[in-house]
């Protein structure tokens, strides 16, 4: 029995990191066309980095949550068939909790991308207008490895196999409003499982054949538990 798990902003929520949607999330605070576009990056790269910059930071002052140590008691027990967790968040809450297969298909903020050589590397700090590629060694030329709208999504192949061959797909604290994620449940096999964990209805919510209302912190664990007995 092959699992597929997708999870959005509310899995990180717990933890102390802003949704985008939800009230007083990222996209009420900032236009997402200031930092979020090519086209913003083009024109004001210094405001684009920040705004990365001051969420990489973060990072240091929040920690995993139990739903995010669920999920990777999950694939170290699960031995039923294959695990993959595709993750639209650009944290890295699912590694330090321990999950291992696992797509960042929005990128990753721990990660700069080289505009001259296209190589992306491990990236711990503020991205400096004059730092070089740790790679090609070309001064200048960084910017977040992470999706901005009109951008594909990463990964995309390894995901749609992984969907196409799952048996049960679980989709945690994404409000389906941005795509190809929100399409994920249409293109499951019609005889798999589909959950949703969300304390809210969502766009999406009536493709899915089973709803978890709750916290993720809260309806995560029970859901693995389940799964693993
Ligand atoms: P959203 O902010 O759109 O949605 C967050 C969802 O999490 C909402 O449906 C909430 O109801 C739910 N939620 C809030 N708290 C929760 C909790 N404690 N437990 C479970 N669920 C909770 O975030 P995403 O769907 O992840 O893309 O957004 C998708 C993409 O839009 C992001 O990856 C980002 C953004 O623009 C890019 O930047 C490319």
């Amino acid at each position: 029995m092959n699992l597929v798990i997708l999870t959005g902003a509310g899995i990180s929520a717990e933890s102390g990191l802003a949704t985008f949607r939800d009230l007083g999330g990222i996209w009420a605070q900032v236009r997402l066309e200031d930092v979020a576009t090519p086209e913003a990056f083009a024109a004001d790269p210094a405001r684009v980095q920040g705004f990365y910059d001051a969420r990489r930071a973060q990072l240091r002052r929040v920690a995993p949550n139990p739903a995010h140590h669920a999920l990777a008691q999950l694939e170290r027990e699960w031995t039923r068939g294959d695990v993959l967790l595709v993750t639209q968040n650009v944290d890295d809450l699912h590694e330090r909790a321990g999950s291992r297969r696992l797509l960042h298909m929005h990128g990753e903020l721990k990660r700069a991308r080289c505009l001259s050589c296209g190589a992306d590397s491990r990236w711990e700090d503020d991205i400096r207008p004059a730092d070089a590629c740790p790679a090609c060694g070309a001064a200048g030329r960084l910017r977040p490895h992470v999706v901005w709208f009109g951008e594909m999504p990463l990964h995309m192949a390894e995901i749609e196999a992984a969907l196409a061959a799952c048996d049960v797909f679980v989709s945690i604290g994404t409000s389906g409003q941005v795509w190809p994620a929100a399409g994920f449940v249409r293109t499951i096999p019609p005889a798999a499982r589909s959950i949703e964990v969300n304390p809210m209805t969502t766009e999406v919510s009536p493709a899915f054949r089973e709803h978890r209302r709750g916290p993720a912190s809260l309806e995560v664990p029970r859901l693995v538990a389940e799964l693993l007995a």
